[in-house]
């Protein structure tokens, strides 16, 4: 089956960085599809000339989140979700493109500042409905992870209200196409209480006790919740002040 990764990204200093680490991983996976959808007006040259000498295989899509939605900055980062029209705009296109054949594949939204191990894509590659695994440094834990007895998924190991539906992480699980397909309403609700973006759409696809563990029965991570840090820009605006800023022609 063919994994189709969902990724959302937006500009900023960092942007190419992540994305060229992302794509590195991404080609050692076999049968991968990137899906990657700028939260912008318009698709921006670096993302589309990033993308079309990437050797991957690929769609690029754009929808910017309305003003109303997006965090301002100095905005607490839990105030508002992040990525949720990108994701639904992802789904989106994999409805349409697959109006008149149900493929065999498999979707995994994959943010672009998280850090994702190969075995990763092999565990979700085999997932009948929706299968789950451990994520690594996120919710302020070492990690969080679904817990397994015989073989079925009977609660979530998180710091955090393990009384929501789905107390996973955006990289904690994949969902089959035919899941998505069969399911056309089930999307990411931006206006779901902070905490229930994953609950919001995976309530309207499985239970708890149809999920699928993978990872040794959840008990390996395989990716990790990391974080970039917002690049520090004192020196560059101290020298743009005497004229000898960055060449703004050289793309970072
Ligand atoms: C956590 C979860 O891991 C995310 O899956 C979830 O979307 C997010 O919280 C949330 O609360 O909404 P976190 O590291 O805090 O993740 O979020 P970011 O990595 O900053 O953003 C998630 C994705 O959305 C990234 O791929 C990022 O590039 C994208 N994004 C972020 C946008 O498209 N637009 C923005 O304005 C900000
Ligand atoms: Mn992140």
């Amino acid at each position: 089956p063919t994994i189709y990764v969902i990724t959302p990204t937006y500009t900023r200093l960092v942007q190419k960085a992540e994305l060229t680490r992302l794509s590195h991983t991404f080609l050692l996976v076999p049968q991968l599809h990137w899906i990657v959808v700028e939260d912008s007006p318009h698709k921006t040259s670096l993302v589309s000339d990033f993308l079309s000498h990437s050797g991957l295989a690929f769609t690029h899509l754009h929808v910017a989140t309305p003003r109303e939605r997006k965090l301002q900055e100095g905005d607490p980062n839990w105030l508002k979700p992040r990525g949720v029209e990108q994701r639904n705009e992802g789904l989106r296109w994999l409805r349409e493109t697959n109006r008149n054949r149900a493929e065999d594949a498999v979707v995994y939204f994959a943010d672009d500042d998280n850090t994702y191990s190969l075995q990763l894509f092999e565990e979700m590659r085999w997932t009948q409905r929706v299968s789950v695994w451990p994520v690594g440094l996120v919710g302020g834990m070492r990690y969080e992870r679904p817990v397994v007895e015989q073989g079925r998924v009977v609660r979530f190991h998180t710091g955090w209200r393990p009384s929501r539906p789905f107390p996973l992480d955006m990289a904690g699980f994949a969902v089959s196409l035919r899941l998505v397909l069969v399911n056309p309403e089930a999307r990411f609700d931006g206006d779901a209480p902070m905490g229930f973006l994953e609950s919001s759409f995976l309530q309207s696809l499985v239970t708890m006790e149809e999920l699928e563990p993978k990872a040794d029965m959840c008990t390996k991570v395989l990716v990790w919740h990391t974080r970039t840090e917002k690049p520090k820009m004192k020196r560059e605006e101290a020298m743009l002040k005497q004229g000898l800023g960055s060449d703004p022609a050289i793309e970072v």
